[in-house]
């Protein structure tokens, strides 16, 4: 199997194959991920809240970026790589959009970069497909700014703010995204946005209508046990049995049954006996 393009990605939507994308910000997970088959890796900056302990995306920067997108290309041979542009990377105007989406290909090997937002990012999309890189879109719920639309809370519920997700939707395809994230929007948006935009819809916590589904990947096996949003599927719950291996190892240590013999390099008594007489 080879390396998978964006192109590929929009061939499915076509094919009526739906889509797979998982976060990753290591190259341990990069791998399993890539192996398993997943289309997409993102990079997301939910790494701020999973891997760094931030509360928030807000203040992830671009250098954090960066230096786990690289790493998690190192595990990536087949998916493509999308490297999520952190809150003030591209909002002040479109020549620092297209220098940090940049920096995603040039410095991590990213095949594409996603950015949060509706019509007030069209400038920097635009400015950044001219460039020659592939953008992913972000409406709906969009974390970065989920101040402004009153926190982390579904989108779209009303008529008004619906066409509002419909109208960015249309105005991002146009723009040139070649796939469009859509989180925390009710099934029936979702379903009308990805039947309007020739672009695929990856939707997570969107219902079952869009082209293709992402989660965070530590959601997915339980690992990240601060909260889980109702619209995730917890496939494993690994926090509880990483935690029993904790607690095994330390009575371990504590009881001597670890090093045991088959953890331990031995060397003959004669040997301690010859040292021992060096003193
Ligand atoms: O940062 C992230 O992980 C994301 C996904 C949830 C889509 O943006």
């Amino acid at each position: 199997m080879g390396k998978k393009t964006v192109v590929d990605i929009q061939r499915m939507k076509r094919e009526a194959r739906r889509i797979t994308m998982l976060t990753a910000y290591e190259v341990g997970f990069a791998r399993m991920i890539d192996q398993a088959g997943v289309d997409l890796v993102l990079v997301g900056d939910s790494l701020g809240m999973v891997a760094l302990g931030y509360g928030s995306t807000v203040p992830v920067t671009m250098e954090e970026m960066l230096h786990h997108a690289r790493a998690v290309s190192r595990g990536v041979e087949q998916a493509v790589l999308v490297g999520d542009m952190p809150f003030l990377s591209y909002q002040i105007d479109a020549r620092e959009a297209v220098a940090n989406a940049g920096r995603f290909f040039k410095e991590a090997g990213c095949d594409a970069v996603k950015l949060e937002g509706g019509r007030e990012v069209i400038p920097q999309v635009e400015a950044i497909v001219r460039a020659g890189m592939p953008v992913m879109g972000h409406i709906g719920l969009t974390p970065q700014t989920a101040g402004r639309l009153g926190g982390f809370k579904v989108q779209g519920r009303d008529l008004a703010s619906a066409r509002r997700l419909v109208e960015d939707a249309r105005a991002l395809a146009e723009a040139g995204v070649f796939a469009l994230v859509l989180e925390c929007v009710p099934d029936q948006v979702a379903a009308v946005i990805t039947e309007t935009v020739e672009v695929p819809t990856i939707g997570i916590g969107a219902g079952p209508h869009c082209d293709g589904q992402v989660l965070v990947t530590h959601d997915l096996v339980g690992l990240f046990d601060r909260f889980t949003p109702s619209f995730v599927k917890k496939y494993a719950n690994l926090a509880p049995i990483v935690r029993q291996a904790l607690a095994s190892f330390i009575e371990d240590v504590h009881t001597g049954a670890f090093p045991a013999a088959e953890h331990t390099f031995a060397a003959s008594e004669e040997l301690r006996s010859l040292l021992l007489a060096d003193d």
